[in-house]
């Protein structure tokens, strides 16, 4: 079945602060959904007990904040380039006593503003999508990345079966039924997300075209995919050992 070309929808940071408030409220159970999963790749691939991790896209900042709860010894940097975002993720960090190990950095993810081999770890959950070009993307990630670090970047997969398309169109309606009425008709949510994602075969060309590809391997799934060291064949196309 032919995948449906790429619309570009959701193109750059999420800037409109009603919806970033609902974003914030909305996404913290599927996030800790996802940090479970986060924290138990982050477990298996051995990422240091006490390393340095930048999530980039980190939204409204709970992906790290879990984490930091599941890993006490390590230091979070949650990167992204909308200050709307940040200010909904630096809510109720002091209180949280995380201000020492957990930070925020207004930046683009395509021009990271640290030195080369800064972080054990690179993540990145649900903001490929949001770039033209995804290569300058996984270049930065691979230069700020120590020689032994980890990556684990995901984001929706845009080649999700056609029998599983109601379950996005529902999700959708619930999601823009819980919105304040003034930001229901946004493009942002679960539809555009997936229409903007990239379907495997772009992944893998991203992947063979940028420098990150060397360390790194790609796992599809039908709702998401991921890429993630260690490196494995990433561009035959057998069926990838589950990760
Ligand atoms: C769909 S949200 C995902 C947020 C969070 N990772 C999550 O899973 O809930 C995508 C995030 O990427 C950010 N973003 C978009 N383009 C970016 C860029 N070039 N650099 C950094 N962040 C970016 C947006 O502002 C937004 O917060």
């Amino acid at each position: 079945m032919p995948v449906r070309p790429r619309q570009m929808l959701e193109e750059g940071p999420i800037l409109d602060p009603l919806f970033v408030e609902h974003y914030r409220r909305f996404a913290r159970w599927p996030s800790k959904a996802g940090a479970r999963w986060m924290a138990a790749k982050m477990r298996a691939l051995g990422v240091a007990p006490a390393g340095r991790v930048l999530d980039i896209g980190c939204g409204p900042g709970w992906l790290v904040r879990f984490l930091a709860g599941h890993f006490p010894a390590m230091r979070f940097v949650g990167l992204d380039a909308s200050l709307v975002m940040l200010a909904a993720a630096m809510r109720g960090l002091r209180e949280e006593g995380l201000d020492g190990r957990v930070s925020f950095l207004a930046a683009d993810g395509q021009r990271l503003p640290f030195p080369d081999a800064a972080f054990d770890a690179v993540i990145s959950g649900a903001t490929l999508h949001h770039l033209n070009d995804p290569v300058v993307l996984l270049n930065e990630v691979d230069r700020v990345l120590a020689p032994d670090g980890h990556v684990i970047i995901s984001d929706l997969n845009r080649a999700l079966p056609r029998a599983l398309w109601p379950l996005v169109v529902g999700a959708d309606w619930v999601e823009r039924q819980c919105r304040p009425a003034a930001v229901r008709r946004l493009p942002e949510g679960f539809i555009n997300s997936y229409r903007a994602a990239y379907a495997p075969e772009e992944i893998r060309g991203f992947l063979e075209r940028s420098t990150l590809g060397r360390r790194v391997g790609y796992y599809p799934r039908w709702f998401q995919h991921w890429i993630q060291t260690p490196p494995t064949p990433v561009f035959n196309r057998e069926r990838c050992p589950r990760g």
